[in-house]
């Protein structure tokens, strides 16, 4: 703790004249001049403050650009130019049209992310690194995805029942890899300013209890009430063992991808987990196991945990049984697939399931790395758009952090990150995907209710606005298009902000 706010008194509480908080560009692609990360090291790196109280009529907009704006803040007014009125479109939100509430914004740490952290191997900049997610003056994240046991941003495959047999869990173990990511978890939770919900994934079953014998290549769970039984103690020890760290375990999801497990030949690890069956998982074992244990009886249980092209009929399935229902908090959807997917069904699957929330638990960009693209970032925030405005309650990212090539990975499926570690050099660079997170992360918190928004059609521009639970309400509208819009931001209480949303821009504007 001293030393924590030793580092915070040091780093963070120094004036930006110097120009250490700023970020600091470097161009990295000569053919596109829109490339480009933010370097943070131990000398500077570029933060973020909270937003101090808003007055009556001012408002804070934050833009984000191709041209190489990142989070640049001005001071907007209550604006009466007429003239504008001709020329600009209006956007009108409707603070009191509300509907799904938002649970937050977070990445995952994995095996990869917590190997690259700690490779940083310099405890100052690996909580300037922390800092940038979870600390107040960063994009303030509040959710944490756990891989339970590897998966393939791992360097070796394993679970933590390796013993075949082993039904009474005797031989239940965390990895080693375990105490890298307990580590920075820990940091983490203490530098953020709301408690941060860490809910953890299974890849895989321990490859004894598997109808293939190995975690790599699908395969389903044996069956069996011994199987069933064991793997469900299985989840209930890795929530008692990250809890008795300090991790406070706030959900699971009872399978990673799980239509992907059909394939036996599946790359790396995975298990077939077909909705009946997962249902049934869920309604005898998973469900009554987490309620009776004193530790983890407020885990929620999340289903699906797969693209939504499989909705509503993987929830309808896995829902139909009533006590899977009782048992069940959320569905889990990923965002591989979205451009084929009809978003209309991540509202299908609301309205025929109300009491359960959608989050997305997993997004990357790749193949690889493509270091400082700005269409990356741009990719981020039109889906995270467009999620929420399809009744999902927040948006976790994959790997928090990876190296140059976008990895570790043992099956060397690398892809790209918001932040990407670069050892020898000992520094990190912010992606715009950073960026494109921070434009909701840091604005939209905990709470929140999404409102309703009227706008004008216009081309390549798309917005969503939030009121969170202090009142402030933050809009995002992103222009995809290669011209900058005027643009009216108005409410149902006669305010009005005139912005103008720069060629290809991701914009926040917060106000009281
Ligand atoms: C903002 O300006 C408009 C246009 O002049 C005015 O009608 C409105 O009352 C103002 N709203 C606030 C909250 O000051
Ligand atoms: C969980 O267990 C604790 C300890 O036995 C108990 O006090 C609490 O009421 C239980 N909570 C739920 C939600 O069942
Ligand atoms: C990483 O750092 C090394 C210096 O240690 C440098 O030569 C290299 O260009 C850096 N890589 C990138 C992608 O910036």
């Amino acid at each position: 703790m001293l030393f924590f706010q030793l580092i915070s008194t040091l780093l963070y509480t120094a004036e930006s004249t110097n120009g250490k908080d700023d970020c600091v560009k470097r161009f990295t692609n000569p053919k596109d001049k829109t490339s480009m990360v933010c370097v943070c090291n131990t000398q500077q790196c570029h933060t973020f403050p909270r937003v101090k109280s808003l007055s009556g009529d001012s408002a804070y907009f934050y833009e984000t650009t191709a041209s190489g704006l990142r989070f640049e803040k001005s001071e907007i007014k209550n604006n009466t130019k007429n003239e504008w009125d001709k020329m600009g479109f209006r956007l009108k939100v409707i603070t009191t049209e509300r509907f799904q509430e938002i649970i937050g914004f977070g990445g995952a740490m994995t095996d990869a992310a917590a190997i690259n952290i700690d490779r940083l191997d310099n405890e100052e900049l690996e909580e300037i690194l922390l800092h940038s997610y979870f600390g107040d003056q960063g994009i303030e994240y509040n959710v944490i995805r756990i891989p339970i046991a590897s998966c393939d941003f791992s360097t070796r495959e394993y679970s933590y029942l390796n013993t075949p047999g082993d039904f009474s869990l005797n031989s239940f173990h965390l990895a080693e890899e375990d105490q890298w990511k307990i580590k920075f978890i820990r940091r983490a939770q203490k530098m953020a300013r709301l408690p941060i919900k860490n809910f953890g994934s299974p890849w895989s079953a321990p490859a004894w209890m598997k109808t293939t014998g190995h975690m790599k290549g699908g395969g389903k769970l044996l069956e069996g009430e011994k199987y069933s039984k064991t793997y469900a103690e299985y989840f209930v020890r890795f929530i008692e063992d990250y809890t008795a760290q300090g991790i406070p375990i706030w959900g699971v999801t009872v399978q990673n991808e799980p239509s992907l497990g059909e394939d036996e030949k599946y790359g790396f690890q995975a298990m077939f987990f077909p909705p009946k069956d997962q249902s049934d998982f869920v309604a005898n074992h998973l469900g009554p196991t987490i309620a009776k244990s004193k530790v983890a009886n407020r885990t929620l249980i999340m289903i699906h945990d797969d693209f939504r092209g499989n909705l509503p009929e993987w929830a309808d399935i896995t829902l139909a049984n009533p006590k899977t229902d009782d048992f069940v908090s959320g569905i889990a959807v990923h965002w591989y697939g979205d451009r084929d997917a009809d978003p209309m069904k991540l509202t299908q699957t609301k309205e025929k399931h109300p009491r359960k929330f959608i989050l997305g638990t997993e997004a990357c960009t790749g193949p690889g790395i493509d270091l400082g693209s700005f269409s990356r970032g741009e990719r981020y925030a039109e889906d995270i758009i467009e999620d929420l405005q399809h009744d999902v309650s927040g948006w976790v990212d994959w790997n928090l952090a990876l190296d140059l090539q976008g990895g570790p990975n043992w099956v060397s499926n690398f892809v790209d990150s918001p932040i990407i570690v670069n050892h020898t050099a000992k520094e990190f660079y912010l992606q715009p995907m950073f960026y494109a997170m921070g434009h909701f992360s840091k604005f939209i918190k905990p709470g929140a209710k999404r409102v309703s928004i009227k706008m004008q059609k216009v081309k390549d521009v798309q917005g969503i606005a939030f009121i969170n639970q202090d009142g402030t309400v933050a809009v995002v509208v992103q222009n995809k298009g290669d011209f900058g819009v005027k643009i009216s931001i108005e409410d149902e209480r006669g305010k009005q902000y005139r912005v103008t949303l720069q060629q290809r821009s991701i914009n926040t504007l917060v106000y009281k």
